[in-house]
């Protein structure tokens, strides 16, 4: 683990409602120690956000939503904005995820508009990026990266990048069971952290989080954690699971 604090984030995607995920929330909340290198996150379904972030309060795990809109309200239909977010308990957002850019056809424009609508609320932003397999396979996987990275932070000043956390997921590896081999997350995390250098400046770069996701298990976490440019992990089946979450969040 590098000199960043660690952020170990639980996507729980399209998964529970309230009597398991409060559930669940207190069985997370319980495998906290006194951390003070590390950081936990949950992000649950909107319809819940309420509910977990009251169980869970005064205990140290900052609630996340999985998307969230620009704008503060108005005419925006199945969207959730930063102020409701916030109302709800919450204090960060995800966007970008792969499932969004894939299945709902999110575009980079549009995941630009979300995470700086999300950081001028205050909002602490978790901005996934990631190749797919055929894009990996045809030796594009970096310049793939680099375009979503630059357009994904157009716009977004170097003092607002305190609040922005990158997520690399590679799509091959989300949900299947195929992590990227601990040379090659690291190896892309490194590549990650030289756009931000070019983008911004050595100093932004180097204090940016970057977590690895894609099947994250309590097998394979602390192999993970231990290369200098992982800073933490976003964990989708796995942070489903009590048990194997509250041993990824313990790493070692
Ligand atoms: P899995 O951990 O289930 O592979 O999902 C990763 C993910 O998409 C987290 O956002």
């Amino acid at each position: 683990m590098g000199k960043r604090k660690a952020l170990m984030a639980g996507n729980w995607k399209m998964h529970t409602t309230a009597v398991d995920g409060c559930q669940l929330a207190v069985d997370v909340a319980s495998a906290c120690a006194d951390f003070t290198d590390r950081e936990v996150l949950l992000a649950p379904p909107f319809t819940i956000l309420s509910e977990v972030s009251h169980i869970l309060k005064g205990r140290p795990v900052i609630i996340g939503s999985q998307n969230v809109c620009w704008e503060e309200k108005g005419a925006f239909t199945g969207e959730i904005s930063p102020i409701m977010v916030q109302a709800a308990g919450g204090s960060a957002a995800i966007v970008g995820h792969s499932e969004r850019r894939q299945i709902f056809g999110e575009t980079d424009e549009l995941i630009n508009k979300r995470l700086r609508g999300g950081l001028s609320f205050g909002l602490l932003m978790i901005f996934c990026v990631g190749e797919t397999l055929e894009e990996r396979e045809a030796g594009k996987a970096f310049a793939v990266l680099y375009e979503q990275i630059k357009k994904g932070l157009a716009d977004v000043a170097a003092p607002d990048m305190a609040k922005v956390v990158i997520a690399y997921e590679p799509v091959w590896a989300i949900g299947t069971g195929k992590t990227a081999s601990k040379e090659q997350a690291q190896e892309t995390h490194a590549f990650i952290r030289g756009v931000l250098e070019q983008i911004y400046e050595k100093n932004v770069a180097e204090q940016t989080r970057i977590l690895y996701g894609g099947s994250v298990k309590p097998t394979n976490v602390d192999e993970l954690m231990a290369q200098p440019d992982i800073d933490g992990a976003l964990v989708g089946g796995a942070a489903l699971d009590a048990q194997s979450f509250g041993r990824i969040i313990n790493f070692k």
